[in-house]
């Protein structure tokens, strides 16, 4: 891998620059920027030329992928990008930035939450998916496993998923997450490709330490494809971003602001989540 450090952080400060606020109740937790550059790249890489799904892309990774390529800091990178979160903020901030980059990349957000079925329009549609999920400290991995199914509906039969998950060997609940969503992948066809360890750090206050890893996955053996999207079980959306802390609601809205070309002075609304325990 060889290409221009400073061209390559310029460009993801742009991405930067355009993310939101982050909502540390949902785990809105943004990666640090050297690190940025570093999985940018590998995902450009991993997915050369190929149509590619976020599930959750709070980070910017979408972006400064798209972005790196069209600033020819690299020659390589995905046909298209769509990225669904559950936050407008984030959905609005990666159109705008997406319109940019037209048409050297195609870039499309929508709204999604992944507590409702996928809609048809996402099943089975992309080549790869990338995932950097709620890191399920409190409720084994659940909510890793949950944004890992989506990934994996969202793609087509020999598709690839990157899962960034926490990874400290200090720290035994995130080598069992690690370990079940290992079990979990295994059981949906796939194998572990490449595990990059240790490898990202964040903007986390409380564990400022406390790093991800980056693992490849890949899909050998469609016969186990779930052909079918559902809502989660209601047992799953607890403890989904922490002790005490369930998926209550299913979208973030973005208030109006009269500044046009900026993400709106940190106001948002929350918009309940309804639940059909029926
Ligand atoms: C949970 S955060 C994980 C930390 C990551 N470093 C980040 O901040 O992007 C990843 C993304 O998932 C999105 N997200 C959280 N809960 C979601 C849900 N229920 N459905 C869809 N996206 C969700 C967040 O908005 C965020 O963009």
């Amino acid at each position: 891998m060889e290409f221009d450090l400073r061209k390559a952080i310029n460009a993801i400060s742009d991405i930067v620059q355009n993310r939101p606020a982050p909502i540390r109740e949902f785990d809105q937790i943004y990666m640090k920027v050297a690190d940025m550059v570093i999985q940018a790249e590998y995902v450009a890489r991993v997915f050369n030329d190929k149509n590619i799904v976020f599930v959750g892309d709070g980070d910017g990774i979408a972006l400064s992928t798209a972005h790196l390529k069209a600033q020819s800091v690299i020659n390589y990178g995905p046909k298209s990008i769509t990225v669904l979160d559950f936050d407008e903020r984030i959905v609005n901030s990666v159109r705008r930035f997406g319109e940019k980059l037209y048409p050297k990349i195609e870039i499309l957000a929508y709204l999604y939450n992944v507590a409702e079925a996928l809609p048809p329009e996402h099943f089975g549609a992309y080549d790869g998916f990338h995932i950097n999920p709620p890191w399920g400290a409190s409720n084994d991995g659940e909510s890793v496993i949950t944004f890992f199914e989506r990934g994996s509906q969202a793609t087509k039969e020999n598709s690839l998923g990157i899962v960034v998950m926490a990874d400290d060997p200090e720290l035994l609940w995130t080598q069992k997450v690690i370990r079940d969503t290992q079990q979990c992948a295994l059981n949906l066809g796939y194998v572990v490709s490449e595990l990059l360890p240790q490898l990202h750090l964040y903007h986390l206050d409380d564990a400022p330490e406390l790093r991800s890893c980056s693992c490849l996955f890949r899909r050998i053996d469609p016969i186990c494809m779930q052909t079918t999207s559902k809502p989660l079980e209601p047992t799953r959306l607890e403890n989904f971003y922490g002790k005490n802390s369930p998926l209550l609601f299913r979208y973030v809205r973005e208030r109006p602001t009269l500044n046009t070309n900026r993400e709106s002075d940190q106001l948002y609304i929350l918009e309940k989540l309804e639940v059909n325990n029926g």
